[in-house]
């Protein structure tokens, strides 16, 4: 018998990463979730309709990242990585009471930017030692945003910290191409999720005003479908792939008119 699929889900107990984990399970995969919160990872355990497993660590932790590709081989052979963990940030660079924090621009780097390079380092490393599948021996996808293309005023911390993901991801399917494992990156327009529900209904109304078509935002199923495309495609890799209904961000979020 084949040993199971194992997929390392970071951030994969909320959001887009919670709807990437349930559509690897109806694939007869088995996620682990990585995340911060025991709570919301026993939370994530239950809401998911199959098994999965939770392991409490910060994307940006050595040990802690271990310990989950630890657990994550142990269940079986650790083929797949999604990179969903991150945080939002907008604080303006010459705001009203001084300049941007250098503290909180170097915590969004360090969790969006340095934590998905950190579980790419030593995601790659185990991967490596897999045994090769139809000439693959696994895939990892990471998630940048729009901001990385377009970051709107307010956002120079979160757009760095993304970008340096969409930079990224060519030198490393590059190089891990050695090892037979894609690295791909997928930045998300709008998408409803708990992250975005914490954003003022006035703003979230102002970036209505960007979208094209379908005028709604995304599904976190949406974003889900195109992982799991991308995991069965082999001839995706290097590249960062836009899902977002045709939006390109204005340089600030408009009020409507009316
Ligand atoms: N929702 C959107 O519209 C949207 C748009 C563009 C990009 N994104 C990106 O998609 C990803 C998922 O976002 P979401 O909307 O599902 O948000 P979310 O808040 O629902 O999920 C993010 C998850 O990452 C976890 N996380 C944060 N920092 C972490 C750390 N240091 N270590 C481990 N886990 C950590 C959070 O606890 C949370 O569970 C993020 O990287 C976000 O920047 C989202």
């Amino acid at each position: 018998m084949s040993p199971t699929t194992v997929a390392l889900v970071t951030g994969g107990t909320s959001g887009l990463g919670l709807a990437v984990a349930d559509r690897l399970i109806s694939s007869g995969v088995l996620p682990v979730l990585l995340g911060r919160s025991e709570e919301r990872g026993q939370e994530a355990l239950k809401a998911l309709g199959g098994p999965a497993v939770f392991v409490r660590g910060d994307v940006a932790d050595e040990p802690e990242v271990t310990e989950a590709l630890d657990v994550a081989t142990r269940h079986g052979s650790l083929r797949i990585v999604v990179n969903c963990a991150g945080v939002p940030h907008a604080a303006r660079v010459l705001g009203r009471s001084g300049p941007h924090s250098l503290e909180r621009f170097v915590d969004v780097v360090t969790t969006n930017l340095v934590g998905t390079f950190n579980v790419v380092r030593l995601a790659s490393e185990r991967m490596a030692a897999n045994a090769p599948v139809d000439q693959e021996r696994g895939v990892i996808v990471n998630t940048a945003s729009l901001a990385a293309f377009e970051g709107q005023v307010g956002q120079a911390a979160y757009a760095a910290s993304k970008g340096g993901i969409v930079s990224m991801t060519l030198p490393l399917a590059r190089e891990l191409a050695d090892s037979l494992i894609r690295v791909v990156t997928v930045a998300p327009g709008f998408f409803a999720t708990p992250a975005v529900a914490t954003v003022p209904a006035a703003a979230r109304a102002a970036l209505d005003h960007d979208l094209v078509h379908p005028k709604r935002w995304g599904d976190p199923g949406e974003f889900a479908g195109l992982i799991a495309h991308i995991i069965d495609n082999p001839m995706i890799n290097g590249e960062t792939i836009r899902i977002d209904g045709a939006v390109r961000m204005s340089s600030s979020p408009r009020r409507r008119s009316s």
